[in-house]
């Protein structure tokens, strides 16, 4: 056995399951002071299985404490994506003495000789999610039509008082409303003619958001996942899609006619966001899957395999009049920063000095970086590896190259250069990136959070060191900022 295959590769401030396998994020929930995170497990090896829900708990959404497995499958079939709510009024008859959690969540049951069924159900729990109890009378919804039928992601929606399930049939989504979660009235169905069919549409969401921080002025915006196709070389990916919703039909506006990406690396994937963050608090929150089908079931860790995104604040902006999905790093990250390295416009020495010596694998930078030339960033340098995420002024776009990244040849579509375009032309602006680097991966955030590139990486044990790149050397570089991100895992 390699050196490699024994390495940990679990990430120092990214969520992973303590062993065995993890897809997708499910039921995010905040209730009484917890952000709850159930997901995708299979409790008896390391590939896709049998499909549990793993369930972990965060206070500062960068902790994560393991708890039990939440929900086991049943006669109905094994558990699969879906979503959770807090009935804060008991609109479902089971919480009589007080608000509970409700899971709401795909059945999926094979079945010899013909396709599976998939049908949706409920579970509940009365004890803040530490415990939970399948609902009596499941499946509660189910489909004579669609063979795909799954991933229900419910909401309150406070216009017409009732709950909306949005949920994907195959190559486009439903959108259900129901006043106690159990009974469901189909009310529209939206994706033909629309967006990106290069795989089956999987795991939706839809919630409203501020534009540009205008509570007066909202859109609502909806996620749509595609699965990863043989035909696709990007595989598994995260459409977007902004409009109008009135508790029946979500009506596109005219952006949405062209395919918006969420991400444009390859590791980012059925990500959804958090039911019932309190308003005080107001944040969208998202995450997501860190990973691509594609090779989803070969990626060289050991003993586990799989991990989540960290946590990202979405929120809508008007860019060059289109009303635009943008991503932050949930700013709990900066509670954990350790300052490294901050320089204003030093020369390219002062720079390489500044970073010969560095040993880090979990770090944050923060660079400002004009657009009249490419420079950039070699992050988790080796003897023989190095993953580059820089600037590339011919084509004004943002990169991450991970053809030299360390372990790459477990799959042949993993290897590659991952971009995305940032401005119009190279017009002497600069460009605000952050980057987040961690055992097994690279997320880079481009131009206040329009870019967003997520991928997997697979470093060599000795690949600690950092440099900077630039095709301009008499330039300064405007700002570096590197802080390493150490978690308090005390307690
Ligand atoms: C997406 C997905 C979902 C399904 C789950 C099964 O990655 O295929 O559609 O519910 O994974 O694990």
């Amino acid at each position: 056995m390699s050196i490699l295959a024994k390495q940990n590769f679990r990430g120092a401030y990214h969520v992973s399951p303590q062993v065995n396998w993890m897809n997708d994020p499910n039921g995010m929930v905040y209730f009484e002071g917890e952000y709850h995170l159930f997901y995708q497990h299979n409790p008896f090896g390391d590939t896709h299985g049998p499909m549990y829900w793993g369930h972990v708990v965060s206070k500062d959404l960068i902790t994560w404490e393991e708890r039990d497995i939440a929900l086991l499958p049943d006669e109905h079939g094994v558990i699969f994506s879906g979503s959770a709510v807090v009935d804060w009024e008991n609109t479902t008859g089971l919480f009589p003495a007080g608000p509970g959690l409700v899971a709401i969540f795909t059945h999926h049951l094979e079945i010899q000789g013909s396709h599976p069924i998939q049908r949706q159900s409920l579970a509940y729990s009365m004890d803040k999610g530490k415990t939970w109890v399948k609902y009596a009378g499941n499946p509660v919804l189910a489909h004579e039509t669609f063979v795909d039928f799954r991933d229900p992601k419910v909401f309150w929606h406070k216009e017409t008082n009732r709950w909306v399930m949005i949920i994907a049939c195959g190559q486009t989504v439903c959108l259900y409303h129901s006043s106690n979660l159990i009974d469901w009235t189909l009310g529209s169905e939206f994706g033909d003619g629309i967006g990106s069919h290069d795989g089956v549409w999987e795991c939706p969401d839809l919630f409203p958001l501020a534009i540009d921080g205008d509570e007066s002025n909202t859109k609502w915006v909806m996620l749509v996942s595609i699965g990863a196709d043989p035909a696709f070389v990007e595989g598994s990916r995260t459409q977007y899609f902004t409009g109008d919703f009135d508790g029946v039909v979500f009506t596109p506006d005219a952006a949405s006619e062209v395919v918006r990406w969420v991400d444009h690396g390859r590791d980012n994937y059925a990500g959804v966001t958090w039911s019932d963050i309190p308003e005080s608090d107001g944040r969208r929150l998202m995450i997501s899957w860190m990973s691509n089908w594609h090779y989803a079931n070969q990626t060289p860790t050991e003993g586990f395999r799989g991990a989540m995104t960290i946590v990202r604040e979405m929120s809508l902006e008007l860019r060059e009049g289109i009303v635009t999905l943008v991503q932050k790093p949930v700013a709990e990250l900066e509670l954990i920063r350790k300052p490294i390295v901050a320089l204003q416009d030093a020369t390219i020495n002062e720079t390489s000095q500044a970073l010969q010596r560095l040993e880090l694998v979990s770090y944050e930078i923060q660079a400002e970086l004009s657009t009249n030339y490419s420079s950039g960033f070699m992050i988790r340098t080796g003897a023989a590896n190095g993953t580059i995420v820089g600037f590339d002024a011919t084509s004004c776009s943002v990169y991450v190259d991970r053809t030299k990244s360390g372990e790459i040849g477990f799959h042949p579509l993993f290897s590659g250069i991952q971009a995305a375009k940032v401005v119009t032309s190279t017009s002497g602006e600069s460009i605000d990136l952050r980057v987040f680097v961690d055992s097994a991966s690279v997320e880079v955030f481009a131009n206040k959070g329009q870019a967003v590139i997520t991928d997997l990486i697979y470093p060599d044990p000795d690949a600690v060191g950092i440099s900077y790149f630039t095709d301009n050397a008499n330039e300064p570089l405007a700002s570096l900022s590197i802080y390493e991100l150490v978690p308090d895992t005390k307690d």
